[in-house]
């Protein structure tokens, strides 16, 4: 199999945050190293403050390296002449769906970053609608954000991004704020962006979410802990846990049908897998 190209590429990372007066800089990033490949899908996980969104403000340039090197697509983060290539090549998608609106006209916000781009106004009109409705929100496209659900504020947030047309978009706990149907939707969408060939990096607390991935890294205290295929992570449960980090249901499932005698391979770890499994053996 050919290598994949790589897009974004993290060398020996550190980034402290301004310390107060008189006090030592703070590291959030203490040395990371990272590689995500054109079109992969990767999940970071790990416990409040372990540097998850320090690392991922550092893949568009929103944050720029204390020391090391951040590269997207072969420009340097740290060259201001880029900035804008770079955020073209990657888009982020926040916790807040109240914090990323800013028009109050939905399609006004969606229109936002290709305007500024300052792309033709047909070509504008055409991304904006493209946008809305692969989050499928067309319909919604002259109201105002206020009477939207959270969901659907996070699904306007998205189509601004892919209006951006950005190879890579990350997604920072996009759906913490979200009931248990619109944290649905937002995934449905993030893996359909994902079989179009978006790269996606996906940052959560659930542990069903990041088990959609090609992989998953573990973050702890500003380093990168653990990094590999879902069933290789989800293997080392005690490591996990010590990390406070649970192992998704299907996973536990697999194996308590194991121990009863269930033949369930090991790469089993969506509940879509394990009812496809099961359903093959009846
Ligand atoms: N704006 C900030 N100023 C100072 N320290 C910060 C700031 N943002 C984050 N930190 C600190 O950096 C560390 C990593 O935070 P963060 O990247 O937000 O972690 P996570 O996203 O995994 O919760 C934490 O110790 C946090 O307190
Ligand atoms: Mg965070």
């Amino acid at each position: 199999m050919q290598e994949k190209e790589v897009l974004i590429k993290i060398e020996d990372l550190k980034y402290a945050y301004e310390a107060e007066e008189g006090q030592e800089p703070v590291f959030a990033l203490n040395g990371v190293d990272l590689e995500i490949h054109k079109g992969e899908f990767v999940a970071i996980v790990g416990r409040n403050g372990s540097g998850k969104s320090t690392l991922s403000l550092n893949m568009n340039a929103l944050l720029l390296p204390t020391e090391g090197k951040v590269y997207v697509d072969g420009m340097d983060t740290a060259d201001e002449s880029k900035v804008w290539d770079i955020r073209k090549k990657v888009g982020m998608v926040f916790q807040d769906p109240d914090n990323q609106l800013v028009s109050s006209i939905i399609e006004d916000d969606v229109a936002f970053g290709p305007e500024n781009l300052g792309l033709p106004s047909e070509e504008i009109r055409k991304r904006v609608d493209e946008a809305l409705k692969a989050v499928e929100m067309y319909d919604y496209r002259k109201k105002g954000p206020h009477l939207l659900s959270g969901g659907q504020k996070q699904r306007v947030a998205i189509a601004g991004v892919i209006a951006m047309r950005t190879e890579c978009i990350v997604f920072d706990e996009a759906t913490a704020m979200l009931d248990p149907l619109g944290r649905k939707g937002i995934m449905s969408i993030i893996k359909k962006l994902h079989s179009e060939g978006h790269a996606i990096v996906l940052i959560t607390h659930f542990m069903e979410e990041a088990a959609q991935a090609d992989k998953i890294v573990v973050m702890s205290e500003g380093d990168i802990v653990m990094e590999g295929v879902p069933e290789d992570i989800f293997d080392k449960k005690s490591e996990l846990e010590k990390l406070y980090l649970d192992i998704p249901f299907a996973v536990k499932m697999a194996a308590a049908l194991r121990e009863r005698g269930f033949d369930i391979p090991r790469n089993v770890v969506t509940e879509d897998q394990l009812a496809d499994v099961l359903c093959a053996s009846k």
